[in-house]
């Protein structure tokens, strides 16, 4: 699919994804969401691949939202098959099984705070701004907001955030846990790719299991958790890069995974 809202580039095995509409905050409409739910499906798809970073054009905005243009002209029905689009796309972000990181080099307000939520890390530049201003427009976050915020940050940060409509600072989504990293505007793309190239440089089957152990351990019993951890461990005894990870170790070498 040719993108008109997204640039899409692979260098070295990290795809940079740069939502594209700069004179609208790269607000999400329609069309954002299609092309995001495209890139996701290459991110998880094409072996070539093998993390992403997410960021927005220009120096003001990641996303500023889902566009309100178009969410002015719905009605019930399409409104709600927009919001399980969003939801979709995000989700397959999450559950890509590769690292994806949000670059969030300004405003990150609804739609544009749950996808950089979707993301496994945020980085953001202290310029940042995070919100779930949905209330003020007389609707509620349908992009996972209810449900990744809480899951970050806590039952009473989520609600004071999703209640009130504010926005807070980097500082603050990294005081309570929103974000993983605030660095100064200039050093934030530098700062995304160090830390995915770091993560690329592990076990990329580890990495995958990992993640997936995390997302869905969440959602179960601590019981039925540790029995897919402990799985996960016992199936990754199976590969080569086990093999290669304790070996390099022991010879005081680094490792040279190869996914197999
Ligand atoms: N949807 C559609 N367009 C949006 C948008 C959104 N979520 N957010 C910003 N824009 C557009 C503005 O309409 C404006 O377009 P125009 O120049 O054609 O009028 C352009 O982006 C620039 O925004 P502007 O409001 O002029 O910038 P600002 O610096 O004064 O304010 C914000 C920045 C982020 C505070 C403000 O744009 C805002 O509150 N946006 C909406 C945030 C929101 O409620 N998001 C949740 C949506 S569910």
């Amino acid at each position: 699919m040719p993108y008109q809202t997204l640039l899409f580039d692979v260098r070295d095995g990290a795809a940079f994804i740069t939502i594209n509409r700069p004179e609208k905050l790269n607000a999400l409409n329609d069309q954002v969401v299609d092309e995001l739910a495209d890139a996701a499906e290459r991110v998880a798809t094409e072996q070539p691949i093998r993390g992403a970073i997410l960021t927005g054009s220009g120096t003001k905005a990641f996303v500023a939202g889902a566009d309100i243009a178009d969410l002015s002209k719905q009605g019930p029905f399409d409104g709600k098959a927009r919001a399980q689009r969003g939801q979709a796309m995000l989700r397959r972000f999450e559950t890509c099984g590769k690292p994806v990181i949000a670059a969030v080099n300004g405003y990150a307000l609804g739609g544009g705070c749950e996808l950089a939520m979707a993301c496994h890390l945020r980085i953001a530049s202290d310029a940042a701004k995070f919100g779930q201003p949905e209330v003020k427009l007389g609707i509620a976050p349908g992009y996972g907001g209810t449900q990744r915020l809480p899951r970050l940050v806590g039952k009473g940060n989520a609600l004071h955030l999703i209640l009130t409509g504010d926005m807070i600072d980097a500082r603050e989504a990294h005081r309570i846990g929103l974000v993983n990293q605030v660095v100064p505007a200039a050093d934030l793309m530098a700062a995304a790719e160090k830390t995915l190239r770091g993560i690329l440089a592990m076990g990329p089957l580890a990495v995958r299991l990992a993640l997936e152990a995390v997302d869905q351990g969440l959602e179960m019993t601590l019981e039925e958790g540790l029995l897919l951890e402990a799985n996960h461990f016992g199936l990754l005894a199976a590969t080569e890069d086990m093999k290669e990870g304790l070996t390099a170790f022991l010879e005081k070498r680094p490792p040279r995974f190869r996914g197999k």
